[in-house]
């Protein structure tokens, strides 16, 4: 008998946003507009001090600070690998003597940004259901053995379905999120950088719950404010000893900015070969 489970979402329900300082605003413009063909928000922080780049649902939040780097990669879906591949080449010169490059591999392309992020871009297709253009997944290199304990506190705390699967040396960590979305911890033997302060944004239906469960053991690291609060410290859910650093912003779905409209422009569209009433792109598939 089908007991129907692929139709259940996890108390997660919404990765939404990203945030990485950048130390420079026109190599960030090149990189995240113009090479992987995001959309900056028209709406929100317009000045030089921070940028909002817009993906699908998803966003990047790019503020003007010393730079910061997900120790793992960033995995995002787009229309048209092909067109990504001509995007990237035209910001070469411009992003020349920083650390962004770009290849393609067999099924995805991977490119890093002038600070050292890593992004794989996969077309969109089956895997990504409806996604045509978004944030499909931040995967965390951890230490070895940490994987599932960390995604058991993800299962514990906040309610969000996880699996991990081993081979004989490493785990790898799985929470899901929503309907496409997730988050991944992979086990490396590289020592891991300090952390930096980047952080991520989800939106969870249960919020008093996580709440209740960090603020009894000292987790919180702001305090509910416009419902939101955040932590950064993920721990063993029994023994609360400390397994991985990352710091989430936690919002409740009263949150005002829950599913808010975010403008996504087709980066193809140019004034040479322009398709009149298409400058918009709809993240979907068809
Ligand atoms: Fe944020």
């Amino acid at each position: 008998m089908l007991d129907h489970s692929e139709e259940d979402v996890g108390n997660i329900v919404l990765l939404e946003h990203v945030n990485l300082q950048v130390p420079d605003q026109p190599l960030a413009i090149l990189f995240y507009i113009l090479g992987l063909g995001f959309t900056r928000d028209p709406y929100f922080n317009i000045g030089l001090r921070n940028m909002w780049a817009n993906v699908g649902e998803q966003q990047f939040h790019l503020l003007t600070r010393p730079a910061q780097v997900i120790h793992g990669h960033i995995g995002i879906v787009v229309p048209d690998l092909e067109a990504l591949e001509e995007r990237l080449a035209s910001v070469e010169e411009g992003l020349a003597g920083t650390k962004f490059s770009w290849s393609v591999k067999p099924d995805h392309i991977a490119a890093t940004c002038p600070w050292g992020n890593h992004f794989q871009c996969y077309a969109a297709g089956p895997p990504f259901g409806d996604m045509a253009l978004g944030i499909r997944y931040v995967e965390f290199f951890v230490g070895r053995g940490r994987a599932a304990d960390i995604v058991r506190f993800y299962d514990q705390v906040l309610g969000a379905p996880s699996t991990s699967e081993s081979d004989k040396q490493r785990t790898l960590g799985r929470v899901k999120i929503g309907r496409h979305q997730w988050l991944v911890f992979r086990e490396t033997d590289e020592p891991p950088p300090s952390y930096d302060g980047h952080h991520i944004a989800i939106y969870v239906a249960n919020f008093s719950r996580p709440y209740g469960f960090l603020k009894n053991r000292g987790l919180i690291s702001e305090e509910v404010r416009n419902h939101q609060f955040r932590f950064k410290e993920i721990v063993d859910p029994e023994n609360g000893s400390g397994l991985f650093l990352v710091e989430h912003e936690v919002r409740s779905l009263h949150h005002p900015m829950f599913r808010r409209f975010l403008v996504n422009r087709d980066p193809s569209e140019s004034a040479r070969r322009y398709h009149r009433g298409r400058d918009a792109l709809i993240p979907y598939k068809d």
